[in-house]
Formats: structure tokens, C-alpha cells, sequence
């Protein structure tokens, strides 16, 4: 079997992102005698021309380190802040500067220089995220005619959204080079599909966009999951155990709503709290029985428009603790900290509600680990925005289109009065969903699909 060389931006150990993915892919990685590529999280004067290898828990790492004015071009710049606000629909949050697509490149061409003498010509690689889209590219201009696999993890924008992004047609045109592109979502299969159809050349007289070509490269939608098993196990472990006593000692006889995501303007966290604060203002007998708690890890910090939402989020707490709030009830506790999956898998369980309203995303792993951890006989609900992937999959949550906060609030109330027959009914259904989109099956049919087809056929003979 060939080998298999995963790519991302972070690796594994080194980051928030790495969590699910790298136990998921860790296992392939160790049948298939491969390693993960990626950046040290090192800054540094001159940049690596050569990959340092580690092993991080039995998994062979191969690292180079970035220089300070490349990385941030490439990362807080290109990839941060005109890719992320821009794939998640949020023009007016991108802040478009022309040069930083230099330090882009740049660093994709690094990661190309130091990754091709690593290969073997039958290596299978997967590179993962915006970050690093023009890989295939710079890595089959210095020869390599290797598979090549490529998977967004957030979501595709619309054509007009990305005819903002400057480059676009080469970052298209990069995305063409893979052999397989996945996406999360059936809506971003469309998206791009809607793209590729614009480029085609009968419809390109008159347009100064020169025709990508996407015909040697295949697209599909491949929903990424969590591993559900574990995670309901984690939900009854010592460690989740220990949170939820801890949690019910300061809130006793209180029906929780758990919000946890990364501090993110794509979240919609404001939105989500005002949500609430319309669901006690106009139902008084909910003050005093439920409680509100969102767990927000600090994230992209340096960027502007993550400072703003991180007050945005600050002064709409504060509104709604100092309008509920009473010297022996407060209505919410809001936590800028990152918690362990063992711990939160105990929140998630605790929760009578999970409330996961991003406005856009590309799938939502939240919303799938706190459905694995609920218990079965007493199980929570899940409020679900229309507008993450994961409501391709999860259609038995309650659906809602987050910038509406009066529905938000609506479904918050039907949720706390659901009776159990119906919780029941609705969870078993979701986790149904979440054991057949498991990441393992999510990295087998990602993985089967880039597989060259003769060693597909030898292997199932
Ligand atoms: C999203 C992206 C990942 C990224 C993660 C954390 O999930 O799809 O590629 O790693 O956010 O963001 P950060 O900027 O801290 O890596």
C-alpha cells in the first residue's frame, strides 16, 4: 500500500485544530507508514529549507519553522484575513491588502521546497485547509506527479464573493491541480460547481477571467465527523464526571444551555446571547431555572476583527448579567478558556440544551460531540444553525437561521419544554447520524476516492 502524507497548517500537539483530525488520521498514518507535514509554530530570522522530524506520540512529524513577516503575510494576513472572512461570507470583515498574497505563496512554496525530497514518486499526500491551497501547485511545478487530495474544512463562498478575493482565478486554478477536492458540505459542492460553470469556456466570452480547467480534477462532498464512540465514553469518565459535580454544586436544580466554540465573529456568540436574554425577558418563569454558559477559547487574537468581537461578546454578557442578574442567581457564566475534551464531554452531557448558532460554518464538530455525549435515557437537545454543514446531517435537531434571535429564542423555549419522549426520539436519530458520519468513515471514503484505482483493484481482489 502507498504511503500517506498528510499536510496541514498546524500539526498535531501544537494546536487547537489538530484534536479530532489527528486521532483520526494518526491510526491510517501508522498502517500506512507515513507522516504529517506542517509548521513548527516556530518563528524565525532566515526560514527552513529542511524539515526537522519528530515524534509526537508514536506519530512521525516532519516540521519547518516560518520567518515572522512571511508567517504573518501568509497566516493572520492572506489566509486570516481575506480567505476566512471571506469563504464564510463576511466581505465586510476582510480587510484587503494586495501584498500579502507575496507572503502567501512564499510560504507554500517553502513547504513545497522542503516536502518534495521527503516523497516517494507512489506517495499518496492530503493537504488540508485555505491556508494552503496552492500546494498541489508548487509542489508538480518542481516535478512531483504524485496523488494529490486537498480538503476545505470551511465552507465554499458564492462566485460573488469570491470574485473578491484578489488572485481568485489563481487560487482556482490551484485547486484545479489536486486530483480530489472535498468539501464538507453538499451547498459547497454547488457553490463550487456554480464557479466552475461560470469559468467554463462557452460562457467566458466577454469575461477577462481566463477558464480554469476543472476537468482532470474530481469534487465532492465528504461531511467530516467526530469519533462518537469515544466521546460517549469520555461523557462518563472520571475526569467528565468530576466537572459535571463540580458544575452542579454551583448550580443546583438549574437546566443548562451550553454554547462552546472558538471566538470567532463566524460563530454568531453575540447573536446567541441575545438570543437568551429575549428568552427571559419574555418568559420571567425561565429566570431562576435555567443558566447560560458559553465557553469561548481566545483565538486569532492579533486580528482586529476578533478584538472587536471579543468586546462585542464582553458588553452584551455584561448587558444581560446586569439586567437578570440577582445576589443569588446569575443568569449566565462566560468562560475565554479552552477546556479538555474529557471535561467538556462532561458539560455536554450536563447540558439540557446545546446550543451551537454559528453563521456560517463549514461543519461543526461541536454539534456532533454533544450529541455522542448525551445520555441516552435522559438525553439534551440540540438547537442547530441552518447555516453549518452539520445541518445537512443533523436535520432532527431544531433548525434555526441564527441572525434571527426571536426564532433562536423560540427554539430555546420548545427545547426546555421538550417533553422526554420526544428528546429521546430526536437523539436517537442524531446519533444514528453522527455513527455513519464518524471521522473514521469520513477519512476512509476521502482516503478510497484519492487511491489510485489499480491499487484500489489489487487490494479488494
Ligand atoms: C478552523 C480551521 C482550521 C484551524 C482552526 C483553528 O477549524 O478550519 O484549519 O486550524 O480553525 O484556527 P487556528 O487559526 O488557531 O489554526
Amino acid at each position: 500500500m502507498s504511503r500517506l502524507i498528510v499536510v496541514s497548517n498546524r500539526t498535531p500537539g501544537k494546536g487547537p485544530a489538530a484534536g479530532g483530525l489527528a486521532v483520526a488520521l494518526r491510526k491510517t498514518l501508522a498502517e500506512r507508514e507515513g507522516f504529517w507535514f506542517g509548521w513548527s509554530g516556530k518563528l524565525v530570522d532566515a526560514p527552513s529549507t529542511e524539515a526537522r522530524f519528530e515524534d509526537i506520540d508514536g506519530l512521525s512529524v516532519a516540521q519547518i519553522d516560518l520567518t515572522r513577516s512571511d508567517h504573518h503575510a501568509y497566516y493572520a494576513g492572506f489566509s486570516n484575513s481575506i480567505l476566512w472572512p471571506s469563504f464564510h461570507l463576511r466581505l465586510d470583515l476582510a480587510t484587503i491588502e494586495g501584498h500579502w498574497y507575496e507572503g502567501y505563496r512564499a510560504v507554500n512554496q517553502q513547504f513545497a521546497r522542503a516536502l518534495l525530497p521527503l516523497l516517494k514518486p507512489d506517495d499518496i499526500i492530503w493537504v488540508h485547509d485555505y491556508h494552503l491551497i496552492p500546494l498541489a501547485s508548487e509542489l508538480r511545478n518542481l516535478g512531483a506527479r504524485n496523488r494529490i487530495g486537498f480538503y476545505l474544512h470551511i465552507p465554499f463562498p458564492t462566485t460573488d464573493a469570491l470574485y473578491a478575493i484578489p488572485h481568485h482565478n489563481e487560487l482556482m486554478r490551484d485547486l484545479s491541480r489536486y486530483d480530489l477536492v472535498g468539501m464538507q458540505a453538499n451547498r459547497d459542492v454547488s457553490a463550487f460547481t456554480e464557479f466552475a460553470d461560470h469559468q467554463s469556456p462557452s460562457s467566458i466570452s466577454g469575461n477577462p477571467l481566463k477558464s480554469v480547467d476543472f476537468t482532470r480534477s474530481e469534487t465532492g462532498a465528504f461531511p467530516i465527523g467526530s469519533d462518537p464512540d469515544a466521546f460517549a465514553k469520555m461523557a462518563v469518565s472520571p475526569a467528565a464526571t468530576k466537572m459535571i459535580r463540580r458544575v452542579e454544586r454551583v448550580l443546583p436544580d438549574q437546566r443548562l444551555i451550553l454554547g462552546v466554540d472558538r471566538l470567532d465573529y463566524s460563530k454568531g456568540l453575540p447573536q446567541r446571547v441575545e438570543a437568551y436574554e429575549k428568552l427571559l425577558s419574555n418568559d420571567a418563569h425561565f429566570r431562576r431555572s435555567v443558566h447560560m454558559m458559553q465557553i469561548a477559547p481566545p483565538s486569532r487574537d492579533s486580528i482586529k476583527e476578533y478584538q472587536e468581537t471579543s468586546d462585542a461578546l464582553d458588553a452584551i454578557c455584561g448587558r444581560v448579567m446586569g439586567r437578570f442578574a440577582e445576589p443569588d442567581w446569575s443568569p449566565l457564566t462566560y468562560v475565554k478558556r479552552a477546556y479538555g475534551q474529557p471535561s467538556l464531554a462532561g458539560l455536554y452531557r450536563l447540558a439540557r440544551v446545546g446550543l451551537v448558532t454559528p453563521l456560517r460554518d463549514g461543519m461543526n464538530l461541536v454539534a456532533h460531540e454533544f450529541v455522542a455525549s448525551q445520555d441516552p435515557e435522559n438525553p439534551g437537545v440540540l438547537i442547530l444553525s441552518r447555516f453549518a454543514g452539520a445541518a445537512e446531517i443533523f436535520d432532527d435537531a431544531i433548525l434555526v437561521n441564527p441572525f434571527d434571535t426571536d426564532e433562536t429564542a423560540e427554539a430555546l423555549r420548545m427545547a426546555l419544554d421538550m417533553p422526554l419522549k420526544e428528546r429521546i426520539a430526536r437523539w436517537e436519530t442524531l446519533m444514528a447520524a453522527a455513527h455513519k458520519h464518524s471521522v473514521d468513515n469520513w477519512s476512509h471514503s476521502f482516503l478510497e476516492r484519492l487511491t489510485p484505482s489499480d491499487e484500489r483493484l489489487s487490494s479488494a481482489t
